[in-house]
């Protein structure tokens, strides 16, 4: 063991050593990303990773925070859909003035408050929200867009008479939706704790190192050293335990915690009782909501009981390819532990027939409404988020539903 420890720290100073002789010779930082050295930002994988990059660049992770512009603001400004009614005579409106974009409250007519787009939170599966900065803080717009609903809705929680634009956002959106930003500080408000951040900081999206751990070292040896097939100085993920490779997901997909630490510090093979307080409620599947809570709805389930040491979120999904709704893959990766002549396999198969490899989904994770969040609409009323429930399971209603929309086909 001594000797594993002793090698490690040798590997270390000498990764150290060469990235220091690379900025002296530069007398400049390597790279210049915010989180400091160590780091080498996305860019910098490119040269050597160009199909995962490339591929990465199509996921949800990637788009799930965007600078606000045309491309990525997916709600309509054309004047026929740019509104949001709170009363008759008090509305929201989405503008575009010379090619930046604003939500502005007119009262009876009269222009009242009007604020930017600066920051798109959400990927544009469900639903986006919307930031703005004003100094060291960012502010979440009255209106957020539901891609479902295809309109316009008051953004979660607010009231549904009056419109606001001081909702501060804390630094929690971020550490889930963000690869970085720096917070500068901290002040009470009303008995609230208020982050300071700096804007400059943000590292949009969640990049490369945000699940591998930083990268600079690895990109320097691999720069010197263009034969080495091996990598080094960046962690080999199959090692890892499967615990270990849970957590990692689990820093974003097990609810809203408290943390103790910075989650922006999480680099993989480190345990999240370090990161996290403990829940206070312990929550069984019934009660937990499906919107965020894959890894304790996972857990629950009886293939996770029966397959601890090797099931993982990776078993299902590759974290660098978008690959949603695409039933028959995820249905192939089931089917890798309950094989169709096998003894684990369905029993409804002799009454589904060949057509069962298709989808296991929707009779066994169906989606299932978010109890947390649902979006209000000016016309529809409320609209249901659903969320894809991790506890795998029998569903009876789920399953004649199933069977009723293939035979309605
Ligand atoms: C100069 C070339 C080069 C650059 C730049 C580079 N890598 Fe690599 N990387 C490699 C090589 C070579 C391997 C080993 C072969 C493989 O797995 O693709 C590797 C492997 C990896 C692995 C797998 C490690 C393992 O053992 O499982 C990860 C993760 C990785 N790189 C991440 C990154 C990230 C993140 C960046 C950008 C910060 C980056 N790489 C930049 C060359 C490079
Ligand atoms: C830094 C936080 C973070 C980490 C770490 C993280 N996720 Fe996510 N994940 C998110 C957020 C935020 C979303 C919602 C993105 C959006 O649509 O805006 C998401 C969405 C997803 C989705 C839905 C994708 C889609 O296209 O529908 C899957 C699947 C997923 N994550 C799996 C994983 C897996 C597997 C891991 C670990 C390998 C992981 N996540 C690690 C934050 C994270
Ligand atoms: C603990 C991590 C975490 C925190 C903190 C968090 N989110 Fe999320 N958020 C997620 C995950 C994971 C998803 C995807 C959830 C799913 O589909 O089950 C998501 C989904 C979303 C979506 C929908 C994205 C889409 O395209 O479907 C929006 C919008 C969003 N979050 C906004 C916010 C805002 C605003 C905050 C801060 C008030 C916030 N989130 C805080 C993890 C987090
Ligand atoms: C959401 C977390 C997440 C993000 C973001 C992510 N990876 Fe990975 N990466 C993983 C996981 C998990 C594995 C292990 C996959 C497996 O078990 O085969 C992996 C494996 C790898 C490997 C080695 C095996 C392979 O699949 O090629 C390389 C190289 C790699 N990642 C590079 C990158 C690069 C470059 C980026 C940025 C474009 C990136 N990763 C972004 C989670 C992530
Ligand atoms: C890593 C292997 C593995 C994968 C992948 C897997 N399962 Fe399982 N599953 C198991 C094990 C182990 C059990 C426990 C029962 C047993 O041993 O037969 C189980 C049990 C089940 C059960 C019975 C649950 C109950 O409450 O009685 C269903 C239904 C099921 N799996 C469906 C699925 C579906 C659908 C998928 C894909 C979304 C899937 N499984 C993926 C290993 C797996
Ligand atoms: C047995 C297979 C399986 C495993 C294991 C698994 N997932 Fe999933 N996951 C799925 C399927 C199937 C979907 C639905 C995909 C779709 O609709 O495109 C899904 C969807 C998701 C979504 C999007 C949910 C939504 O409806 O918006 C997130 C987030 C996610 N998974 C995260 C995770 C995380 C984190 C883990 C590990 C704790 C994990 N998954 C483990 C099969 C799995
Ligand atoms: C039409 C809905 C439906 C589809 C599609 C479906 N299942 Fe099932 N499955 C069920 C129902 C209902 C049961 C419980 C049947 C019973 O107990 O008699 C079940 C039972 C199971 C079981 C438990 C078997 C046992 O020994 O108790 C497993 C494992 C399973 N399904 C896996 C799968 C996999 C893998 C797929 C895709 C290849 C799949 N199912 C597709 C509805 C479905």
């Amino acid at each position: 063991m001594l000797t594993q420890r002793w090698f490690k720290i040798l590997l270390g100073l000498i990764a150290g050593t060469i990235l220091f002789q690379y900025c002296v010779q530069r007398s400049e930082p390597l790279f210049n990303d915010p989180r400091g050295m160590g780091y080498a930002g996305a860019a910098a994988c490119v040269s050597c990773h160009a199909s995962t990059v490339a591929a990465y660049a199509q996921t949800a992770h990637h788009n799930t925070t965007t600078p606000a512009d045309e491309k990525n603001i997916k709600g309509s400004f054309h004047n026929d859909s740019n509104r949001f009614h709170y009363r008759t005579d008090l509305e929201v409106v989405m503008e575009k003035k010379e090619g930046k974009f604003f939500q502005t409250a007119y009262e009876a007519g009269q222009q009242k408050t009007s604020f930017p787009f600066d920051i798109v939170i959400g990927s544009g599966r469900k639903a986006q929200t919307f930031l703005y900065w004003q100094d060291s803080n960012a502010y979440q717009l009255p209106v957020t867009y539901s891609v479902i609903g295809k309109c316009w809705v008051n953004s979660p929680n607010y009231p549904t008479d009056k419109v606001r634009f001081d909702r501060v956002i804390p630094i929690g959106c971020f550490e889930c939706h963000a690869s970085f930003v720096e917070r500068t500080g901290m002040r009470e408000e009303k008995g609230y704790r208020i982050d300071q951040l700096n804007k400059q900081s943000v590292i949009y999206g969640i990049d490369c190192e945000r699940c591998h751990g930083p990268g600079a070292a690895h990109v320097a040896y691999q720069q010197e050293h263009p034969a080495e097939k091996l990598a080094k100085y960046i962690l080999t993920y199959k090692n890892l335990t499967n615990i270990q490779k849970m957590e990692n997901c689990a820093t974003c997909h097990s609810g809203l915690r408290e943390p103790m630490r910075s989650p922006f510090l999480f680099k993989p093979g480190n345990f999240l009782k370090d990161f996290y307080r403990p829940d206070t409620v312990k929550q069984s599947a019934a009660t937990l909501d499906v919107h965020g809570n894959q890894y304790q709805l996972l857990m629950e389930s009886q293939c996770f009981k029966g397959a601890v040491e090797t099931m993982s979120c990776g078993t299902c999904h590759d974290p660098h390819k978008m690959e949603r709704n695409d039933m028959k893959v995820f249905s192939t990766r089931c089917m890798s532990c309950h094989q169709q002549n096998g003894p684990k396999f369905c029993k409804m198969a002799p009454k589904l027939g060949a057509t069962i490899v298709n989808n296991c989904i929707d009779c066994h994770m169906p989606a299932i409404p978010s109890k947390l969040i649902s979006l209000q609409s000016e016309q529809a009323g409320s609209i249901a988020n659903l969320v894809r429930s991790h506890l795998i399971a029998k569903y009876p209603d789920a399953t004649s539903k199933y069977l009723k929309s293939v035979r309605d086909e």
